[in-house]
């Protein structure tokens, strides 16, 4: 019989990479993050076999996906290597304040590094200010002096 967690005991959950069969829940921690027609099979499957894409989630227990990251990468002229970006992130809202949103970075970094990457950031909208800046310091991430332009006829309305 399963009782009460022991105090102080560490939530299970586990980091890895997305599978196809994780799709139905990426696309519910999209909806989470403002995106509800995003993440879906198909886009979801497309990241998963591209070489320049990786996409980990974290399991939970029953190996649920209850957090994402995705991470690009390209070559870059001006750094003469690898760059990389942290495209989305999140992590279901049950979950916050485990250490799932870290666990998740730090992945994604360490598979930079193994890229031989020679820089990685991360793209966040402004209106995010729910999300402290005491999460990407705790991640290691210092805020640069960029600027974001985009083409506005083709966004999606
Ligand atoms: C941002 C997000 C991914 C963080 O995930 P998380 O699993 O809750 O973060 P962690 O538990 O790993 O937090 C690591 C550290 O960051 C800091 N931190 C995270 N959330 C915080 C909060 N709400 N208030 C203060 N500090 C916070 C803390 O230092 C924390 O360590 P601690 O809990 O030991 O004090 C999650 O809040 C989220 O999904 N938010 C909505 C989506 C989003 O904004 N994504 C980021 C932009 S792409």
């Amino acid at each position: 019989m399963n009782g009460p967690s022991p105090p102080n005991a560490q939530p299970v959950f586990r980091i890895r990479p997305a599978r196809r069969g994780d799709a139905e829940a990426i696309k519910s921690l999209l909806g989470e993050l403002g995106y509800p027609k995003g993440g879906d099979a198909a886009t979801v499957n497309w990241l998963i076999s591209h070489p320049e894409m990786e996409l980990f989630v974290a399991g939970d227990a029953l190996d649920k996906a209850i957090g994402v990251i995705s991470l690009s990468h390209r070559p870059q002229l001006r750094v003469q290597g690898r760059i990389a970006t942290i495209d989305e992130l999140v992590v279901t809202a049950a979950w916050r304040r485990r250490g799932v949103g870290r666990a998740l970075v730090k992945r994604a970094i360490e598979r930079a590094k193994v890229l031989s990457c020679k820089r990685i950031e991360l793209v966040t909208h402004r209106r995010r200010d729910e999300v402290p800046r005491a999460f990407y310091e705790a991640c290691g991430l210092v805020e640069a002096n960029v600027a974001v332009f985009r083409l506005a006829e083709i966004e999606p309305k």
